[in-house]
């Protein structure tokens, strides 16, 4: 019989950023188990998700989408996280959206539309930013969602300058019954080193009746204390933090954050017992490492090629061995590189 969870709230919460690459199941473990209370997968590409097949695997204890063309995991998730992981989409089109999301819901506690990526490869497809200068389209997608799913629905948009054209953009959005609204306080043209728009998100709480989930306050978050007051500098109701969670996840602990390396033994951990890949691994412990990298130590890093000896570096090759002999014996199958 499976358990009944209860649906997901956005009041009052931390929450783990989506974020491309850095956001695949070992990091969403590590910060759940720091303390974040929602974690927001990396955004997914809907047609990517469409051509992969759902797969139980026993030996990991987790739930698989593998590409069906190249074998690779373009999703896996866990019951340590379902009742708090948040799946975001990249869409241009209602119906593809929501056969995805259909396909996905009963794996995951809600579904998110990423309606702020600036990068080129969303903008020329209509996804991402796109979405905020095509309302009626982006409301279409969002009201599908909304209506044809049991999990709650949000997106993650962008401002605009203007905060009365800010302002209308998120009436309409939230006008489609949309469980809450996450905000990174820049505009589409604007960089990480431009001033987060603090107002403009506070301005959107004090509009909306919906949660607001304040973003983009990593600059202003050196300690778990800064987090509460980046949250009342926006007169938000939650926080969603990227950058510093990439750089150290313990940002989420209430104790305080914890040694690099300590971070980085516990992410390790959680790459080996999910059999995570190498080069997602590496890129992982990349950002956590940054200019260390040029230390000897980084550079012997650097030179890692698989999963073993990345794990030597912080003492775990046992571990790591132990684990993958383990997971041979039982019957998993090779995994190919993502
Ligand atoms: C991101 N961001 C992002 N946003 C999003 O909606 N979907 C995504 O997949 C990604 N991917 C991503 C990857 C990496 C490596 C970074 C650093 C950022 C943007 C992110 O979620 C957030 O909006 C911004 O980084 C601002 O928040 P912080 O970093 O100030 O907390």
């Amino acid at each position: 019989m499976t358990k009944s969870t209860t649906r997901l709230t956005y009041e009052n919460k931390i929450i783990l950023a989506p974020m491309v690459r850095v956001g695949t199941l070992p990091m969403r473990l590590l910060a759940l188990q720091y303390g974040a209370d929602i974690v927001y997968s990396e955004e997914l590409i809907d047609w990517k998700l469409l051509k992969s097949v759902r797969r139980v695997n026993d030996v990991l204890g987790t739930i698989d989408y593998i590409d069906k063309s190249d074998g690779t995991v373009v999703f896996r998730t866990n019951i340590k996280e379902k009742d708090r992981i948040v799946v975001q989409i990249g869409t241009c089109d209602d119906k593809r959206a929501l056969k995805v999301a259909k396909m996905i819901e009963n794996d995951v506690a809600g579904i998110d539309i990423n309606m702020g990526c600036p990068k080129e490869f969303s903008l020329k497809g209509g996804m991402g930013a796109a979405l905020l200068f095509q309302i009626e389209k982006a409301k279409a997608i969002l009201l599908s969602l909304v209506q044809n799913l049991k999990i709650p629905v949000t997106c993650k948009i962008r401002v605009f300058e203007n905060v009365e054209d800010t302002l209308n953009l998120v009436r309409e959005l939230a006008s489609t019954g949309i469980a809450a609204i996450a905000v990174h306080g820049r505009t589409k043209s604007e960089r990480p080193q431009h001033l987060n728009r603090n107002s403009t998100i506070q301005a959107i709480a004090q509009e909306l009746d919906i949660p607001v989930i304040s973003n983009g306050g990593s600059r202003e978050i050196d300690n778990y204390k800064d987090i509460f007051k980046f949250k009342n500098n926006c007169g938000a109701s939650s926080v969603m933090i990227a950058r510093a969670a990439e750089q150290n996840c313990s940002i989420f602990c209430k104790q305080g954050l914890k040694q690099l390396d300590d971070v980085i033994v516990d992410y390790l951990k959680l790459a080996v017992d999910y059999d995570n890949s190498p080069s997602n691994t590496k890129y992982c412990v990349q950002n956590m490492l940054k200019e260390l990298q040029e230390t000897p130590r980084g550079k012997r890093f650097l030179e890692c090629q698989t999963l073993e000896q990345i794990c030597a570096i912080w003492n775990l090759a046992g571990y790591c061995r132990t684990k993958q002999l383990e997971y041979q014996s039982r019957g998993l199958l090779g995994r190919r590189e993502v």
